[in-house]
């Protein structure tokens, strides 16, 4: 009897080995060997092909790319919990399913936010330049003095699994923890993490000693951090991005740091990422702000551990079965 034929998977970033190696086993799967991020047009091209799709953030699944899916394409299962690269909407409307890898990347994220709230204050990343440069002379005790972070305000901007997950951690650095959502969280996680609700984010801003983004990018979160709201926030206080770049309008951002209206900022994400405004750079030398290049989930455990989403959600997909992790336009 001829063997029934795979279903095609293309995958358009390179993934961890054990999770190719098993979508090898598991599919007909495209894999992209040389990491070498694929064009609008490839894009096009691998929907016309594959049965699933396995985009990452640095792919734009936009309505013009989903256009060109052939009928045999059902599913685009994202490597990444955010989706904000893919025109979830148009998937729907041609009848593909989106889903993403929520969950497995809480805690690196989460670990990844709490390096950024100390690095800033305790003045890290100037530190190690300071002995890189031999420009160390040794202790004294004014020099390299940062600000406490024991007994500050922490205001979560989205209290979903990673702004819980901030929390948590955040008390044990003895922050007193306030957060702003679209909808309030279970009285027994306010109680668990000690937490106060603030329906008003501009009210909130005016009062936190360090700010903490922790929501998705969607049309309703693009510039929730307006030149506005920036503004509102206190001269001490201090931003912490590691969600998305456009939630915060970046320029203004800049401007108000280099003015002193906000005292720095941690982000590991940019509002046009991989591109790095300039000015953030110069910042950055001058000790007001610490860059990252969105590191915030990559750990090997947690990469692996997408890749193992992905492959579930798929699985469960070409067995007739609804995939745990479905995104459906209404929850953008
Ligand atoms: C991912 C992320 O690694 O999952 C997310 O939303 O922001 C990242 O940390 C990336 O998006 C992979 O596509």
């Amino acid at each position: 009897m001829a063997k029934a034929k795979k279903p095609i998977i293309v995958v358009t970033r390179k993934l961890p080995d054990r999770v190719e190696t098993r979508m090898r086993e598991l599919f007909d799967a495209q894999l992209n060997l040389d990491d070498k991020p694929m064009s609008q047009s490839d894009l096009a091209e691998a929907m016309k092909a594959a049965h699933v799709l396995v985009p990452t953030i640095t792919d734009r699944i936009d309505a013009a790319v989903i256009g060109k899916a052939g009928d045999q394409l059902k599913l685009i299962a994202n490597f990444g919990t955010g989706v904000d690269n893919i025109d979830v909407k148009a998937a729907h409307a041609r009848g593909i399913m989106v889903t993403n890898t929520p969950g497995v990347l809480t805690e690196d994220t989460a670990d990844m936010t709490m390096a950024l709230i100390l690095a800033v204050p305790r003045r890290l990343a100037e530190g190690f330049e300071v002995l890189e440069h031999g420009k160390w002379d040794g202790w004294s005790p004014t020099w390299m003095v940062g600000h406490r972070i024991w007994g500050k305000r922490l205001g979560i901007i989205g209290m979903g699994r990673i702004g819980q997950a901030v929390a948590r951690r955040a008390r044990a650095f003895g922050m007193s923890i306030h957060y702003h959502n679209r909808r309030r969280v279970a009285p027994r996680i306010e109680e668990e993490l000690g937490a106060t609700y603030w329906q008003s984010l501009d009210q909130m801003l005016a009062r936190m000693d360090i700010v903490s983004v922790n929501c998705p990018h969607t049309p309703a979160t693009y510039h929730l951090l307006s030149a506005r709201r920036l503004k509102l926030m206190r001269p001490e206080a201090y931003i912490v991005n590691t969600a998305r770049g456009e939630v915060i309008d970046e320029n203004a951002l800049v401007r108000l740091i280099a003015d002193g209206e906000i005292a720095g900022a941690g982000l590991d994400v940019f509002e046009h990422a991989p591109a790095v405004n300039p000015k953030l750079l110069k910042l950055a030398r001058a000790g007001k702000v610490v860059v990252l290049p969105h590191m915030g989930s990559a750990t090997i455990e947690g990469r692996v551990e997408m890749g193992e989403k992905v492959i579930i959600n798929i699985r469960a997909f070409l067995d007739g079965h609804k995939p745990p992790d479905r995104v459906l336009p209404s929850m953008l």
